[in-house]
């Protein structure tokens, strides 16, 4: 059989090399020879694709699954030409959530004891200390309650942050006061002293983090956010961050006393981006969980075993829940 590889990350090979050892018998295609003389798309089964073009995925008559070779799906979802009724699956690797949950308290550690602050005042040799408090007296607001949040929040926890979690529908998990839908939403915003988003880009989180959320949000507060960039309003982050506020920790600081930025609705982010000149801003290039070949590859094996099996794969995406 024939799987569709799509793959534009730099590391393209060695994703091909490790899926072609647990896959020794699959013939692997790209988008070029599906365009050239590449054999028959009939022959292709299975897709494992990270931001393909639109429209290409109608074009193979003989789909069992389509993969995501990332955690979200957005990118797919949005093709307007998606086969009906082929299952889509979310890559879901227990070493990705661990990589999310080093990234999340890793920043949510440099925001607590005000590291940040101290890399604005080394920039002018700055000597001042400055009074942190116990992690037990932070509170640390989680949206979205997905298995990537499930693993911050147990991080989180062992270093004592008071947690407060929000999802789209109820959960449960032990040590967060969990809340959900649009009430939730606000009583979240209100003690969100660090907001992590870890939310999937839908219709409804797309533009959720505007002027209104971060007003809610307590003075002096953080952001991180590790989901996709159109969750947040870049201007309104902006002017959260500049406008000043008496009561805000750091008399400096806006509203908004920082944030961490990994995900931007255009990447690479452009250069002349206000967000990389902020102060108050730290931009990563959407590294918090990047998945890994050699994790992936046996786990995208797995899924393609079962689906010829005809038994029902794992981690199968809502598509008309959007995630
Ligand atoms: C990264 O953003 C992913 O979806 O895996």
């Amino acid at each position: 059989m024939a799987i569709l590889f799509h793959c534009p990350w730099d590391n393209a090979a060695a994703w091909l090399a490790a899926l072609e050892h647990d896959l020794p018998h699959d013939e692997f295609r790209t988008l070029s020879d599906l365009t050239g003389s590449g054999g028959d798309v009939a022959e292709i089964d299975f897709a494992f694709v990270w931001k393909l073009p639109h429209g290409v995925l109608a074009t193979l008559p003989n789909l069992k699954g389509i993969a995501s070779l990332g955690a979200g799906v957005d990118a797919l979802l949005s093709d307007p030409d998606l086969p009906a009724g082929v299952p889509i699956t979310r890559l879901v690797d227990p070493l990705m959530k661990d990589r999310m949950a080093e990234y999340v308290t890793a920043t949510v550690l440099h925001h607590h004891l005000g590291l940040d602050v101290y890399d604005r005042q080394g920039a002018t040799q700055q000597w001042q200390r400055n009074r942190t408090t116990d992690a037990s007296d932070r509170t640390v607001a989680l949206f979205g309650l997905g298995q990537m949040g499930e693993r911050c929040a147990k991080r989180l926890r062992a270093l004592g942050f008071d947690l407060v979690g929000w999802s789209r529908s109820a959960k449960e998990i032990s040590g967060v006061h969990c809340l959900h839908g649009p009430d939730g939403f606000e009583e979240a915003l209100a003690a969100a002293e660090i907001a992590v988003l870890l939310l999937p880009l839908t219709a409804d989180t797309e533009g959720l983090m505007n002027a209104a959320a971060f007003a809610a949000m307590p003075p002096g507060s953080y952001v991180i956010n590790c989901s996709r960039g159109e969750v947040v309003v870049n201007e309104d982050l902006i002017a959260a961050l500049d406008n000043g506020d008496p009561n805000s920790r750091h008399p400096n600081d806006g509203h908004l006393a920082g944030a961490t930025l990994d995900a931007f609705a255009v990447e690479p982010l452009a250069p002349d981006s206000p967000l990389w000149a902020h102060p108050n801003i730290r931009i990563t290039p959407h590294i918090a969980a990047l998945s890994a070949a050699a994790t992936a590859a046996p786990i995208l094996a797995a899924q393609v075993h079962r689906a010829r099996n005809g038994e029902p794969m794992h981690d199968v995406v809502d598509v008309a829940g959007g995630y």
